[in-house]
């Protein structure tokens, strides 16, 4: 599942960097480098993105709070 096209982030990526870093957006942001690029995936789904990041936060958090 795509996060951020530009970059090439999927949903693993995103939730491997909050166990590693914790659940701090901009932290997130830094570590992953999303959204450096178009944008397009901080606000909403498009053709290239699948999660966008703020929805990718949500579910990586509900993710590692099942393990
Ligand atoms: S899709 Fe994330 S910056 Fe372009």
């Amino acid at each position: 599942m795509i996060v951020c096209a530009c970059q090439n982030l999927t949903l693993d990526d995103i939730v491997e960097a909050m166990e590693k870093h914790g659940n701090d957006t901009e932290t997130i942001r830094s570590v992953t480098c999303a959204g450096k690029g178009c944008g397009e995936c901080l606000e909403t789904p498009c053709e290239e993105v699948d999660l966008p990041f703020p929805y990718a936060l949500l579910n990586a958090e509900a993710i590692l709070k099942q393990r």
